[in-house]
């Protein structure tokens, strides 16, 4: 599998990540154990969790996702080779939402421990605290990184204003910054006034600071559970609209002419944007876990692209806002 730039590390990862959200919980162990065989088959190597995976399902009040991680990475002995993401700040069990100092310590040295790791690879502030400065919150990440706990920061649902506003903080004073946006964005694009429940859809802005600032842009929930491949799966709530129907009859289009999944097709189409673009890849079989993983081998045409970037596109086209 080919790789892409992590933010502006020097570092890269593997341009597939696999989600583990559902690990262990709705998905059992064995299902589990076997798309991270397949996954690392193919040579995936970035995997994605949180401290709170998934303790919203019915009968799994504990985090299951990153104790399974860890029980497989351990098992398979591959703990050297694997890049791990995980991710806190949103409330699960007894522990509130917030970026509180304190608590941000806490569920370092729980997650470490549920994964069975010395150090987080990369660390995402799961949702954005209002009520905690941000330079308490940049100060005890950079305590972390500096502790060997965590070696990358990331930042998931926080607006970009808040973003380049810590990691202007994090530069004054010669602290790590933010090196990776998780953010929802698929290839249609949601009402303004949808509400995704602390979900914030990617913009113009957050995609456009990515790009100037040299941060990785990892989609997450890249095919809107399936919806451009099943038709069992609609356009979902919040993304009614009559762009988003061209879209999807494009994509339908192009996929059957290619004779390949629209959801991998999409995902494609990320890997393709000229920014670097890692989809955070959702799957509960493994045929879907091979459509998607079909994404790093599909190309387009000139043509292709730009009519799947003729309908609506993020970011902003001309970067010249002095009007040269
Ligand atoms: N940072 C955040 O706030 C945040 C939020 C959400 C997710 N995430 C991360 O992103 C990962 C992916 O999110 P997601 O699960 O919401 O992604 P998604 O792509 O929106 O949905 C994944 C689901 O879509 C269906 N699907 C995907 N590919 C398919 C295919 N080729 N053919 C048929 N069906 C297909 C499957 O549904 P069924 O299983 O129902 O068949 C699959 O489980 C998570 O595991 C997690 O790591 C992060």
């Amino acid at each position: 599998m080919k790789t892409k730039p992590l933010g502006a590390t020097g570092e890269s990862v593997s341009e597939l990540s696999l989600g583990a959200m559902y690990f262990g919980s709705r998905i059992d162990r064995e299902t589990s154990f076997a798309l991270l065989d397949r996954y690392y088959e193919a040579g995936g190597r970035f995997l994605d969790t949180a401290n709170i995976y998934a303790t919203w399902v019915e009968g799994y009040d504990e985090p299951e996702s990153e104790p399974l991680v860890g029980e497989w990475l351990d098992e398979r002995g591959l703990r050297e080779e694997m890049t791990i993401a995980t991710k806190l700040g949103f409330s699960y069990g007894d522990v509130p939402r917030s970026l509180d100092p304190d608590l941000i310590e806490q569920e370092i040295a729980r997650s470490r421990e549920r994964l069975g790791i010395e150090t987080i690879d990369l660390l995402y502030v799961h949702v954005d605290d209002p009520d905690t400065p941000q330079v308490d919150v940049m100060e005890t990440l950079a305590g972390a990184v500096d502790a060997g706990h965590v070696r990358h920061l990331g930042a998931s649902n926080v607006p970009a204003w808040r973003i380049a506003r810590a990691n202007r903080i994090a530069a004054e004073r010669g602290w790590p910054r933010f090196e990776a946006v998780q953010t929802r964005f698929s290839y249609m694009i949601p009402d303004r006034d949808a509400d995704f429940d602390g979900q914030l859809p990617a913009g113009d802005e957050l995609i456009d600071y990515c790009d100037q600032e040299e941060l990785t842009v990892l989609p997450y929930s890249p095919t809107l559970q399936g919806s451009y491949g099943r038709d069992d799966r609609p356009i979902p709530d919040g993304y009614v609209r009559s762009e988003n129907r061209l879209k999807m009859e494009l994509v339908e289009n192009l996929a059957e002419r290619k004779g390949v999944d629209g959801n991998a097709l999409v995902q494609a189409w990320m890997l393709d944007r000229e920014q670097p673009t890692i989809p955070v890849v959702g799957v509960s079989t493994i045929d879907q876990l091979e459509a998607n993983l079909q994404a790093s081998e599909i190309t387009f045409t000139d043509a292709e692209r730009d009519r799947l970037n003729a309908i609506e596109s993020l970011g902003f086209d001309e970067w010249d806002l002095r009007g040269e």
